[in-house]
């Protein structure tokens, strides 16, 4: 680490290949009949999502940047699927003439106006129905699964059709060039619990049936969201992959039999323990009994601590020998109290100025989710460890960025 940051400087992401190869090579095993699609949006990194298809995964994406991406790297567009409450005409006509896979769409309104676009391009497009099915988790805000932002079925929700409106459907299916080929189900992200990954599982393939009948014939494809969680806290475990996938593949069993392509979109699972963040202490101070670290680099550039109120493990990565004994709260530069990457984390007595701190399970929603902008901090280098090299991916940001696509007050430069 001493030597990575020596040569990159901090603030800086670092991320490590063999754990992102090792992640998808556990669901490979455990998932034998499912496609993998790399959720984009837990890091959209150009290399990150080089790698997953490097590795053979397909992707999942949710806006048109993300669907650049997705052709940038060179993924095949029948290898692809676009979900999203809020798609744009803009980026639907671009999904529909890059011949995705599949357009989850998320309301009628959304498919009438595919139908639209589809006529006006004259480009046919494939839609599979993200269904809002009518349970969601059974202990939603249980764990890390935290408050019920992290869950996105089962109640009102922006996200997918109503289950009880599917009816509906009948109403398009005699529109050429629109091909229902499939559902997407996505409950809820960061779950712990396999029986909660399983029952998800049920209703997905309920829904599948509810499907081939309205539209009287065999599904093309069903993807089943995934959802899987990492552990945040010590008394969180991780899933046992091999047993759920088992019993995952059982419930879709008769679906793969009839040839059903089967899809597993997973973000966090992938990639967020592959990364850390890594700041350097720029200030140590006792104030009323309690200690800080204030390091250069707070949640302006790793907000998840603080947006989804989780646990982020944390050390002095320089001092891991030196046993950690103080209470200290780790904090970033910025004015706001709120800027805290780790309420409380014990640090070795010989902490100093310009040792490391680094922050866990950094991988995902991290570089891209957080408000870099917020006062004017260059923005962080991402690099990667691959076979046994460091590759940097990407290069810090200068003061000059933060004034890129901006105009001065006329007259007064
Ligand atoms: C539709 C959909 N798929 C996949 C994901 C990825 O979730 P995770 O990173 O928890 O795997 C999300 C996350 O918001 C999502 O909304």
């Amino acid at each position: 680490m001493n030597q990575i940051v020596a040569e990159t400087g901090t603030p800086v992401y670092i991320y490590d290949a063999a754990t992102v190869e090792r992640r998808y090579a556990e669901v490979r095993e455990a998932f034998p009949s499912f496609e993998i699609l790399y959720s984009m949006k837990a890091n959209p990194s150009f290399a990150l999502v080089g790698l997953l298809k490097q590795l053979g995964a397909g992707a999942e994406i949710a806006s048109g940047g993300e669907l650049h991406l997705a052709g940038e790297v060179g993924f095949d567009p029948l290898d692809v699927v676009f979900a999203g409450p809020g798609k744009s005409d803009r980026e639907l006509e671009e999904a529909i003439v890059a011949g995705l896979f599949a357009i989850n769409v998320e309301s009628f309104r959304e498919l009438a106006r595919i139908v639209r676009i589809s006529k006006l391009v004259r480009v046919p497009a494939r839609v599979a129905l993200r269904i809002n099915t009518s349970a969601g988790l059974s202990r939603a805000g249980v764990g890390s699964a935290g408050p019920l932002h992290e869950q996105m079925a089962g109640g009102p929700s922006k996200f997918g059709i109503d289950e009880e409106k599917l009816e509906t459907l009948s109403r398009f299916l005699g529109e050429p060039g629109i091909d229902v080929v499939g559902i997407h189900i996505y409950t809820a992200s960061q779950i712990l619990d396999a029986d909660e990954v399983v029952a998800n599982a049920e209703r997905t393939a309920a829904a599948a049936r509810h499907l081939e009948n309205l539209t009287g014939r065999e599904i093309m494809s069903i993807d089943f969201g995934g959802g899987l969680g990492v552990p945040h806290y010590d008394d969180e475990r991780h899933l046992d992959l091999s047993s759920l996938g088992a019993r995952v593949e059982e419930v879709f069993a008769p679906f793969k039999k009839q040839g059903t392509r089967l899809m597993i979109e997973l973000g966090r699972y992938l990639v967020s323990e592959c990364g850390v963040y890594v700041t350097r202490i720029v200030e140590l101070k006792e104030s009323r009994s309690e200690r800080y670290v204030i390091t250069d680099g707070g949640i302006n550039q790793f907000v998840r601590p603080v947006l989804m109120k989780v646990n982020h493990e944390a050390a002095v990565v320089n001092r891991l020998d030196d046993p950690p004994v103080l209470a200290t709260r780790v904090t970033g530069p910025l004015c706001t109290p709120i800027d805290v990457l780790s309420k409380e984390i014990e640090v070795p007595e010989s902490t100093a100025i310009d040792d490391l701190v680094g922050v866990m399970n950094a991988g995902a929603y991290g570089y891209s989710m957080s408000p870099q902008l917020f006062l004017s901090h260059p923005s962080p280098a991402e690099v990667m460890i691959l076979d046994g090299r460091v590759v940097t991916i990407r290069r810090r940001g200068e003061y000059g960025d933060l004034l890129r696509d901006q105009e001065p007050l006329p007259g007064s430069v």
